[in-house]
């Protein structure tokens, strides 16, 4: 039997790349979204333009910290809350923003969730809530130790709070996904790797805020996206980290698209973002366990990927704003 699946921030990044694989397996999606303008919105209209093509696939543009954003919706056996407004540097600019896109947003999605008895409600979380793990892989049940370091992984731990109180004591499963430093395609314009992608591409300086020796647990959206269908499994409320076994410098990921676009980068480097992690580093055991995931999508295929997606789109979104 076809599946109904509501997908938030549909025309996000990891909204968008979930919605199309779920409409490849015969689900039927129902995408929302505000289109706000936390980037171009033009990287949006792209990517929603793609999910319109498609059969089993409704747009509803409404914006969920408004409380009756989700009055006319029903009948759906799981719902994916990729929706909130991410981005730590922006967040210490515009805190009221975030409360309302990923705190207000989440409880009026969980509500949502328990009013209507859906089986799974999966959300989308982070591992900015960590801060820096120094040389410590982070493991997802020491909820108490966690001191969020932005406005925004505070916003995104109060939404993971909120939808455990709301939903505790109801059917509905919460599963939690913390997802580390995701790229790939039709990816998000103010995170570093389309960033550099288009800097070295168009042959623009290429700002890196610190040394560049930071490191990430970059991980792929395709593997994202696996682990969000396999989620589908698990019979209870958990919380999963999702990442990569390896992680990678700036600096490295620098070298790797000047292997794969044959150009060489113009670095400049500016001084240390506030608060920006040395290195941030996911244990991966129980998503192994559990759901027998594990990333599969190394960073040198993955960004390799990612620079073929750029060319065939460059015409269209050399154009587009990147933010530093
Ligand atoms: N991309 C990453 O590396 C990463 C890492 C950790 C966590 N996350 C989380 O994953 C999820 C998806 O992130 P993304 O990278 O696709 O971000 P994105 O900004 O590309 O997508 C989020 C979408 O949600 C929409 N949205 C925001 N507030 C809304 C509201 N109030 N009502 C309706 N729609 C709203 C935005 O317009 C946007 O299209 C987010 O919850 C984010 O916090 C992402």
């Amino acid at each position: 039997m076809t599946k109904n699946v509501l997908v938030t921030g549909c025309a996000g990044f990891i909204g968008y790349n979930l919605s199309k694989k779920l409409i490849h397996q015969e689900y039927s999606v129902t995408g929302i979204d505000s289109l706000n303008t936390a980037y171009d919105k033009k990287f949006k209209e792209l990517r929603l333009k793609d999910l319109e093509n498609e059969k089993n696939f409704q747009f509803v543009n409404n914006n969920l910290s408004d409380e009756d954003s989700l009055n006319e919706l029903n009948n759906f056996d799981i719902v994916y809350h990729m929706g909130a407004r991410a981005g730590v540097r922006q967040s210490f600019k515009d805190p009221l923003s975030y409360i309302k896109d990923n705190t207000i947003a989440t409880t009026n999605v969980a509500n949502f969730c328990k009013d209507n008895n859906i089986q799974k409600m999966i959300l989308a979380s982070t591992s900015s809530i960590y801060g820096n793990s120094g040389d410590k892989e982070m493991v997802e049940d020491l909820d108490e130790k966690i001191n969020p370091p932005s406005i925004y992984a505070s916003t995104k731990l109060s939404g993971e709070t909120l939808a455990k109180t709301i939903l505790s004591s109801h059917d509905t499963n919460l599963i939690i996904t913390r997802f580390f430093t995701v790229y790939g395609p039709y990816g998000r314009p103010d995170m570093s790797i389309l960033r550099f992608i288009h800097w070295i591409m168009e042959n623009k300086e290429v700002i890196i805020f610190g040394d560049g020796e930071q490191r990430r647990s970059f991980t792929y959206v395709d593997d994202v996206v696996e682990l969000l269908l396999k989620v589908q499994n698990c019979d209870n409320s958990e919380t999963f980290n999702v990442g990569n076994n390896k992680t990678s410098s700036l600096n490295e990921v620098i070298k790797i698209i000047e292997k794969f676009s044959n150009k060489e980068a113009l670095v400049n480097n500016q001084p240390r973002a506030f608060r920006d992690p040395d290195v941030v580093l996911p244990s991966l055991s129980k998503s192994k366990q559990i759901l027998d995931w594990e990333p599969s999508t190394n960073i040198e295929e993955g960004i390799k990927s990612t620079i073929e997606w750029y060319s065939s789109f460059q015409d269209k979104i050399k154009d587009y704003t990147y933010i530093e």
